[in-house]
């Protein structure tokens, strides 16, 4: 790398890294200026939440450059990088379930009135301020139990821009987040750039790094390749510099001949979550329901796959009734539910990845009783490969992965029960250019093999691309239901934002 100029924040340069026998990055780097948005991309698993977790000194380099403010710093823990004046707000969210929300956002430095008596009114008082300046509404008293994931991360970004930090580092911060959210999330950023503050943003959508960032570097294989202006350089160049080869963003469904209906849910109701939703699904069918965060839509999939109850109403698979909070019984009729909270919901970390995969599977071929660690293996094995799971070993744990291969292994593991139905929430929420497409197209495939399939995504170009029918959610209502042809983003908005009223057609 060239000479960092002298008023770069953070320099990192030929960085590495090994865990056991993974090398995660070989030669890690990155020069952030001040009053900067510098753009971290690269495939699942290039190395980029290494090299943060080595700045916010949750991991220790094994031999490489690291300057922060013109010192060479080596920090042992996340207090050190803290003290230094780095915030990071990580890819998962970490905050305490049973501790308030006012009480996360000031863990460990909570405002004093004498002594030791906490100062809760003004601990209320500034968490109000932080949410108004974020523009969201959240009550600070409040468990952090039960919120959405988009809650946590306003929660996880409160918290790092309340800090006063030289260095602000997001790790895919708008995974959960969309369209408002994200905006003033990006307010919110540019306007800690413009007091001179530097910030590193890693994120796998490109129309967020063309919006937000000023420069970006890009990581390969554990290694730097390349940093440009973000004006100077284009998708199609960066994407060459991720993968080495040329790939297409989106893969649009290949037309499927439309089969018998598959799922009939009727009049379903849950009071406070969502109101007499009814659709039908047919098989060889890709239904997109769209929709702004928080509007119901994983509310709506998690009652018909039957993880939460609901007050009224119908859910039928091929004519059958299918009983409510029963998710065994949904999965025995040939329901696959791949849940928007892969870590919570859709993974157990702790076990290995072949067991991941083949955990359904194997709850799913209960008469068979029994699967024996080859075949287990053997049936991870197909997926994982066809999903591009990179990994050393499939006997490795699922926590050691990087955020978007966890991701595709939850995938793998519900393909692998061969449905009838696949519900997916986000299904590539993390997941890279690269693999996305090849997400979308198995989708299509699958649904040309005569599965239906229910999408729930918070990309537009993804419901557009991929779905037959939009089904789109506002204030848990069907306020549309619009043909392939007639979906547009401007009908699609439109219904998203329509409060209230529900309408037939659209
Ligand atoms: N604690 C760990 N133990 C073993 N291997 C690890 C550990 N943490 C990361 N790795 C490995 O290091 C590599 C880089 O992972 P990292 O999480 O940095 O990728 P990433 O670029 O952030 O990917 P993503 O876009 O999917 O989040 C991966 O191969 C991962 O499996
Ligand atoms: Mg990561």
């Amino acid at each position: 790398m060239s000479e960092p100029a002298p008023e770069a924040v953070l320099v990192l340069d030929e960085v590495r890294k090994t865990f056991g026998a993974t090398a995660a990055l070989t030669s890690g780097g990155i020069t952030v200026e001040a009053g900067s948005i510098h753009a971290l991309v690269g495939e699942n698993g290039a190395g980029k939440s290494t090299l943060v977790k080595i700045v916010a000194g949750v991991h220790r380099r094994d031999g490489g450059t690291f300057r922060f403010q013109g010192r060479d710093v080596d920090f042992t823990s996340t207090a050190d990088a803290k003290a230094a004046g780095i915030a990071v707000i990580y890819q998962e969210p970490t905050l305490f379930p049973d501790l308030s929300v006012a009480e996360n956002l000031f863990m460990g430095r909570q405002p004093r009135k004498s002594a030791h008596r906490i100062d809760r009114a003004a601990m209320y008082e500034h968490s109000e301020l932080l949410f108004q300046r974020l523009g969201v509404h959240l009550d600070p008293r409040r468990f952090a139990r039960g919120l959405s994931i988009a809650d946590q991360q306003i929660i996880e970004i409160a918290k790092a821009i309340s800090l006063d930090t030289a260095l602000l580092i997001m790790d895919e911060p708008t995974a959960a987040l969309s369209g408002v959210e994200v905006d003033r999330l990006f307010a919110v950023a540019r306007a800690l750039r413009d007091e001179g503050r530097a910030l590193v943003f890693i994120s796998h959508r490109f129309e967020e790094i063309f919006a937000l960032c000023d420069t970006v570097t890009v990581m390969r294989d554990g290694a730097y390749v390349a940093t440009q202006a973000v004006a100077e350089t284009s998708r199609d160049e960066i994407v060459a510099q991720m993968v080495g080869r040329e790939v297409a963003e989106l893969f649009p469904k290949t037309p499927a001949p439309i089969g018998d209906t598959v799922l009939r849910v009727e009049g379903l109701h849950s009071t406070g979550k969502f109101h007499d939703v009814s659709f039908e699904v047919r098989a060889g069918e890709i239904v997109g329901i769209a929709g702004l965060v928080g509007a119901g839509r994983s509310e709506i999939a998690r009652a018909v796959f039957g993880v939460d109850g609901y007050d009224s109403g119908s859910v039928h698979l091929h004519g059958e009734a299918v009983p409510m909070r029963d998710p065994q019984a949904s999965i025995k009729a040939g329901m696959a539910f791949v849940p928007e909270d892969r870590r919570l919901q859709g993974l157990v970390t702790e076990s290995s990845i072949a067991r991941n995969i083949a955990s359904v599977l194997r709850r799913g071929l209960a008469r068979a009783g029994f699967l024996s660690p080859r075949s287990e293996l053997r049936a991870a094995d197909a997926w994982a490969q066809r999903l591009q799971v990179k990994t050393h070993a499939l006997d490795m744990p699922a926590t050691t992965m990087s955020g978007g291969n966890q991701q595709k292994v939850v995938l793998a593991k519900w393909l692998a029960t061969e449905p009838s139905l696949l519900i997916v929430d986000e299904p590539t929420r993390g997941i890279d250019v690269g693999t996305k497409a090849e997400v979308h197209r198995l989708l299509s495939d699958l649904a040309g093999q005569g599965m239906a399939v229910v999408m729930i995504s918070s990309e537009l170009a993804e419901v557009l691309g991929m779905a037959d029918r939009v089904l789109v959610v506002c204030e848990g209502r069907i306020t549309a239901d619009i043909d392939r042809d007639r979906a547009t983003p401007e009908t699609v908005m439109r219904a998203a934002t329509q409060t209230h009223r529900p309408e037939a057609g659209a």
